[in-house]
């Protein structure tokens, strides 16, 4: 849209990428997902995780504020709410697939992630082989979702829109399996009553996804991701979350 010369809504940054406010990146995340992301209302944003704080460093690098609103992650990942004007940026452990790029662009990757199946402690099920007419929760739009959908043919899958979702199923007996991202059913096992009985290496990256055509704005993250490589920030960050 035109905006008079210097107006408030002018909409873009000092970099020159399109933003919905020109002193704000708008983050959007499907919470809570932790170590990735989760609620926090004693920091600043309201929100806490290793996306949390890379894209918080990114922000700062790029001299703007950072927002970040709670979404359903299957319309992140269609590319809907950025395409809405919901967010300039979606941070959601989101895999960079060949599939999401036909509807949205991606920034570097900035995590290797994989597949893994969380069951109770004192389950038998101990590989994907065991599945048939197991209930085996998903969540909606995910990697994790299609891996069960390809692999688990005789799985009674069950969807959910978010990963809290499926993790009260499980907790209370509606589905005998989980499948979802490592280091998220990791972090189910450390809170007690589950194991992991196998991961899947599917080799996926976690991206920034940005909205189609916004190039500016995936070089700006891109080259902030890259300071943060070369100053070991992004392994400080790294080290806060995960073991090494
Ligand atoms: N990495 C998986 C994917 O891209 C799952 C991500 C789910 N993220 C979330 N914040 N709930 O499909």
């Amino acid at each position: 849209a035109l905006t008079a010369c210097g107006s408030e809504d002018s909409a873009k940054s000092a970099t020159g990428a399109e933003l919905i406010k020109k002193d704000t990146l708008t983050v959007c995340s499907d919470v809570p997902y932790p170590p990735f992301e989760d609620f926090d209302k004693s920091s600043d944003t309201g929100f806490k995780g290793f996306d949390v704080d890379v894209i918080s460093s990114v922000a700062e690098q790029l001299d703007l504020k950072l927002k970040i609103q709670d979404s359903s992650f299957d319309a992140l990942q269609s590319g809907q709410a950025l395409n809405a004007g919901q967010c300039d940026l979606v941070a959601s452990a989101m895999t960079i697939t060949d599939d999401r790029k036909k509807n949205l662009d991606f920034s570097d990757g900035y995590y290797a992630s994989k597949q893994s199946l969380l069951v109770p402690a004192d389950s038998k099920i101990a590989s994907i082989g065991d599945l048939d007419g197991v209930k085996v929760g998903v969540q909606q739009g995910t990697t994790g979702k299609t891996y069960t959908e390809e692999n688990a043919k005789g799985a009674d899958i069950v969807t959910f829109p978010s990963d809290a979702e499926m993790y009260q199923a499980i907790k209370a007996g509606q589905v005998q399996a989980l499948l979802q991202d490592l280091p998220v059913n990791l972090n189910h096992v450390a809170d007690g009553g589950f194991k992991i009985v196998e991961t899947y290496d599917t080799d996926e990256e976690y991206g920034f996804a940005i909205k189609k055509g916004n190039s500016q704005l995936v070089k700006d993250v891109n080259g902030a991701l890259e300071k943060m490589h070369s100053d070991g920030s992004y392994d400080t960050i790294y080290n806060k979350y995960f073991e090494v």
